[in-house]
């Protein structure tokens, strides 16, 4: 039916047949995050506009065409959150992190805006689950982070899993590679669509990313950065690779991978599932290192590495691998009740079995014995109570093991002990 409100373009409820789904991503991604060290932040919803325009970069497609901004009514330009990493860096700068010992290792879940042309998997408002290792440049940083989120998503039990890596170069080696890049796409400047033709000078490495038909066969021929890079990103790369194969990891090298944010060097990578590989909108997760970015928002020099896994795609490749999500509650003990002073008492002994721990089940709002039974009979319960007009004045309950027929009449005010001694573990 279509309702006068609705959510607004781009942006979806998650109802909650969803979100057990979202909760089993978050839940896995903490239990993983945790075992490798890393400590949940929170950071706001509202962050500087400054902060990504600088940390995104003036040329990526979120700062120049996604971003929500606004201005306070004190005149702040702000920006809804289209990404967690700068905020992330900002969060370590301003506590003092650089102050820890190091590298600092950060986690975080929650909603994310870009305002993009919403299709199948892209969304307005989106969930990620980031990690952040801020303060090492070891390239088994690099490959262990890859790890975690291959880690994630095989916990989740989605297969096919396929990472595709890439190294992009460092500030030595890729203002060279962009030099010969530039100029072979300007040599070929009439086959580009109109937005690689603006970044030819602004960044031609993003053309390399563009979906575009004229554009890819532009890019087949294009030189590659991988046969640019210096001595120190060459070595980098190669051990990366190394621990990679030494995991066992499924991955694939795709010269090609630049992703669309301004601040990684060298290591870059995004995570698909087999046949869905290549098309942005369907990467599970992807991030790189930024040895840069620490700087540019103010502190010292700071290599880092990390990711984001996009939680609304995972749900989706989980829900299309038919990976089903236990929705009903485990009740072990189901309390039907007859009569008000019946329903009166078993208000005040349900809540004693919550305070004892005890997985109960009701349903108050039914008066008919046999509707409560066939509910009762729904959740599987081992054991049923019942609290009739007849129980209410003798103070006793009735209870009965589902699965051999037995009834017994206990004293109310032993009820929970009773309870405890019949359910099996
Ligand atoms: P990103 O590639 O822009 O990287 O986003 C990471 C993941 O978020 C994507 O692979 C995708 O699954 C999901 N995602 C992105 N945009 C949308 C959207 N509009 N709708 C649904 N899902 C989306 C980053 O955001 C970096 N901050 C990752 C990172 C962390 N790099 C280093 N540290």
């Amino acid at each position: 039916m279509k309702t006068k409100f609705q959510t607004p373009t781009g942006m979806h409820d998650i109802l909650p047949i969803d979100y057990k789904y979202y909760e089993k991503v978050l839940e896995t991604g903490k239990e993983v995050a945790e075992f490798y060290n890393f400590q949940r932040i929170e950071t706001p919803i509202l962050e500087m506009s400054e902060l990504f325009e600088k940390g995104t970069g003036e040329t990526t497609d979120i700062v120049q065409k996604q971003m929500y901004s606004l201005k306070t009514r004190g005149g702040d330009a702000l920006t809804l959150r289209p990404e967690g990493t700068p905020p992330a860096v900002r969060l370590y700068l301003e506590h003092g992190m650089f102050n820890y010992p190091q590298p600092v290792k950060l986690w975080y879940y929650g909603p994310f805006f870009r305002y993009e042309k919403p299709q199948a998997g892209r969304y307005r408002q989106f969930w990620q689950m980031g990690l952040e290792v801020i303060g090492e440049k070891n390239s088994i940083i690099d490959a262990q982070t890859i790890q975690i989120y291959y880690n994630i998503l095989k916990e989740l039990k989605l297969n096919n899993l396929i990472v595709e890596v890439n190294c992009i170069g460092d500030q030595l080696c890729r203002p060279h590679y962009r030099k010969t890049l530039a100029s072979y796409l300007r040599s070929k400047d009439s086959n580009l669509c109109a937005d690689c033709k603006r970044r030819i000078k602004e960044n031609p490495l993003r053309i390399l990313d563009c979906k575009d038909e004229k554009c890819q066969a532009v890019k087949a021929h294009a030189p590659q950065m991988i046969d640019h890079l210096c001595e120190e990103c060459k070595h980098h790369f190669k051990e990366v690779l190394e621990y990679l194969d030494e995991i066992g990891l499924p991955y694939r090298l795709n010269p090609y991978l630049v992703r669309g944010l301004d601040y990684y060097t060298r290591t870059v990578f995004e995570i698909f599932q087999e046949g869905k590989e290549g098309q942005a909108q369907t990467a599970l997760g992807g991030g790189g290192r930024y040895d840069y970015l620490i700087k540019l928002l103010g502190g010292k020099e700071t290599p880092a590495m990390g990711g984001s896994l996009g939680v609304d795609r995972v749900v989706q490749a989980m829900k299309e691998a038919q990976i089903t999500m236990d929705n009903e509650k485990k009740v072990k003990v189901f309390l039907a009740q007859l009569g008000y002073l019946g329903k009166k008492k078993s208000l005040k002994l349900f809540e004693d079995l919550r305070r004892a721990n005890i997985q109960v089940g009701e349903s108050f709002d039914r008066d008919s014995l046999k509707s409560q039974l066939k509910i009762a009979d729904k959740y599987g319960a081992q054991l049923t109570l019942f609290l009739g007009q007849k129980e209410a004045l003798e103070g006793t309950v009735l209870i009965r093991n589902m699965e051999t027929g037995r009834q017994e009449t206990v004293k109310l005010e032993n009820a929970v002990v009773e309870i405890k001694k019949r359910l099996k573990k």
